[in-house]
């Protein structure tokens, strides 16, 4: 008679009680950051074709979404701005009457400490020309000239009540010269999310749609080739050097290796970006029959907390934090 098998793994896997007890990774809804998008001059929300499910808000709708995001226990909500006039500068990205900076203090006021107040920190909804930085003369992305207004949007920020201010702009010292900007203007308390290991990836499509970016050609020349796995590190080391609170993998589910890896070298919170298209994809099959809908959103977030995510920002967030107040299991 054969020995065999000697390990019998499928012990642990025999009744829902013992696949709960044996779960090695869980979420609570206050690792999910839910993106929202607000838009200028409009007053019904409008939603993105691109994202069922997902809408462009007007300002003054964003106290509620605060509200909703807040009883179901999210960490957080990540602003972005949709200005009804854009210029070569970016200038409503510094305004205080700009778009962004005013629904980061109507969201400050609506959180009221329950939860933090995000904002993304880059030009390209600013913007004419739909870049990331300013234009140097011969049309190339100008890296140090966009870090003065980095910073100045960051103070920007920071005065409308931001608590973390999401760096997504990939210009090389963007963390250091925000930080010298906040700690100089009194702003020392304000956290440092840089999107370090951001890649210049396909599954932004939808989100172009939802800030309606003017953007012609790519971002190739700043953010990252999907080749790199080990740039990615380098990233994320030099931005914690620069005093980045928190570093961010992004898009999150083709680039699981890149935030283990950073995981691993990282002293700081690893946040990890599901975007526009990783949502896109999963609700589309999904209405076409193809998946099913919650296993597979549930399985993409464990998976991405697996790969070693501390927290997850998604569209999905409010929905799925009400899953796991419920007592669902994600996968
Ligand atoms: C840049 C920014 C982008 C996203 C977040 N911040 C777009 C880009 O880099 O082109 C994409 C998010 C998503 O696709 O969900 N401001």
């Amino acid at each position: 008679m054969t020995s065999f098998p000697t390990r019998r793994l499928r012990r642990l896997r025999g009744t829902p009680a013992l696949r709960r007890i044996a779960a090695e990774h869980h979420l609570v809804p206050s690792q999910l950051v839910l993106p929202v998008f607000v838009k200028e001059g409009i007053t019904e929300a409008q939603p993105i074709a691109s994202m069922p499910g997902v809408s462009q808000h007007p300002l003054d709708a964003i106290a509620d979404v605060v509200d909703e995001a807040a009883a179901a226990g999210l960490g957080g909500i990540m602003l972005f701005g949709v200005p009804a006039v854009r210029d070569a500068v970016g200038s409503g990205a510094t305004d205080p009457d700009g778009i962004l900076n005013r629904a980061i203090a109507v969201a400050a006021r609506a959180a009221a400490g329950r939860l933090t107040v995000q904002a993304d920190l880059c030009l390209d909804e600013f913007t004419d020309h739909g870049h990331c930085g300013l234009l140097a003369a011969d049309g190339s992305v100008d890296n140090d000239a966009t870090l003065e207004v980095y910073a100045e949007m960051g103070v920007a920020q920071a005065r409308a009540g931001a608590d973390v201010l999401g760096l997504s702009g990939m210009m090389d010292g963007q963390v250091a010269a925000v930080r010298a900007g906040l700690d100089a203007a009194g702003f020392a308390h304000v956290a440092i999310l840089a999107y370090s290991a951001k890649y210049a990836s396909a599954f932004y499509g939808p989100f172009r749609d939802a800030v309606e970016s003017t953007l012609q050609g790519d971002r190739r020349t700043y953010q990252m080739d999907p080749a790199n796995a080990r740039e990615g590190v380098e990233e994320a080391l030099v931005d914690i050097a620069e005093g980045a609170d928190v570093v961010m993998v992004k898009p999150a589910m083709p680039y699981l290796d890149v935030l283990a890896r950073v995981s691993d070298r990282s002293n700081v919170p690893v946040w990890a970006y599901q975007v526009s298209g990783e949502y896109a994809m999963i609700e589309h099959a999904s209405a076409a029959g193809l998946i099913d809908r919650e296993r597979a959103i549930g399985e993409s977030l464990v998976g991405i907390r697996r790969a070693g995510a501390d927290v997850i920002l998604t569209y999905w967030a409010v929905e799925v934090a009400h899953w796991l107040r419920a007592g669902k299991e994600l996968a």
